[in-house]
């Protein structure tokens, strides 16, 4: 089995529209661990404008709490939501990073399509001029009518992480997502893979092993490996990424021999 490790999951209990319980949060990481997950960041939200030390600080406790009780181990981060209140706060302290690095993993309101959201570049810049280092947090759902693709290219360019859900490359977020996510892929945008996790049943469970095998089957196991392994562990030790390879080769491949 395939090592994996999940950097985006809502599995510590209570503190946002995660996991309800801690029975739910303790049956998701079974879950995981007979997946082929071999560890988890807990990536709670955190909504800028509903936040202060105190709401902060439980937070962190119960991921504290999650993680001496885990079998597995547990990194501790956040989902910081890039709403129109993100730039104001950005001083305070309160936006968690993963791990203790500069990775930041950020996230758009889901429902807007990304053109809609008139400061969506602002927030990352101002992330970045302050040495953090974006991870953001499925890219392929902010575009509801296709992939708008001088957006991706600057996100490129800026050196962003872009993270892609299981979820979405499983179809289990429409037809459209879907398209998003694997066209990405296919052109070798993408640096992790992740669950999103947010209830032990259902379709945003602690599971990568599925998507893992379709990603083998189109972009091969070394850029698999990337995507689920070895990127996830070098955002934790605060390590560059590595982009993907598979489709440079096919189009070698293409052009070069008549395989079509
Ligand atoms: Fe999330």
């Amino acid at each position: 089995m395939s090592r994996m490790i999940d950097m985006h999951s809502h599995v510590a209990w209570g503190i946002d529209d995660g996991m309800p319980n801690k029975m739910d949060a303790m049956e998701a990481i079974s879950q995981a661990q007979q997946d082929g997950i071999v560890a988890i960041c807990s990536t709670p939200h955190f909504i800028p404008g509903q936040l202060d030390q105190s709401v902060y600080d439980e937070i962190v406790s119960r991921q504290k709490e999650l993680k001496e009780m885990s079998s597995l181990p547990i990194y501790l981060g956040g989902e910081v939501m890039m709403n129109s209140e993100f730039i104001q706060y950005l001083d305070d302290g309160l936006y968690p990073c993963i791990n203790g690095t500069k990775y930041m993993l950020v996230e758009y309101n889901v429902l807007k399509d990304i053109h809609r959201i008139s400061y969506h570049e602002d927030t990352l810049y101002e992330c970045s001029v302050r040495g953090y280092k974006p991870v953001i947090a499925h890219i392929e759902r902010y575009f509801h009518h296709g992939l708008d693709w001088d957006i991706i290219e600057n996100w490129q360019n800026e050196g962003y992480v872009l993270q892609i859900n299981r979820t979405s490359l499983m179809g289990m977020s429409g037809s459209q997502v879907q398209d998003n996510a694997w066209e990405l892929l296919e052109k070798g945008v993408g640096h992790l893979i992740c669950t999103d996790t947010h209830r032990s049943s259902g379709r945003r469970v602690e599971c990568l092993s599925d998507a893992y095998q379709e990603v083998e089957e189109r972009l091969g196991k070394e850029n698999a490996d990337l995507l689920f392994y070895s990127n996830p562990q070098a955002i934790l030790e605060g390590r560059p990424v590595e982009d993907l390879t598979v489709v440079q080769k096919k189009k070698k491949k293409r052009f070069g021999f008549f395989r079509r």
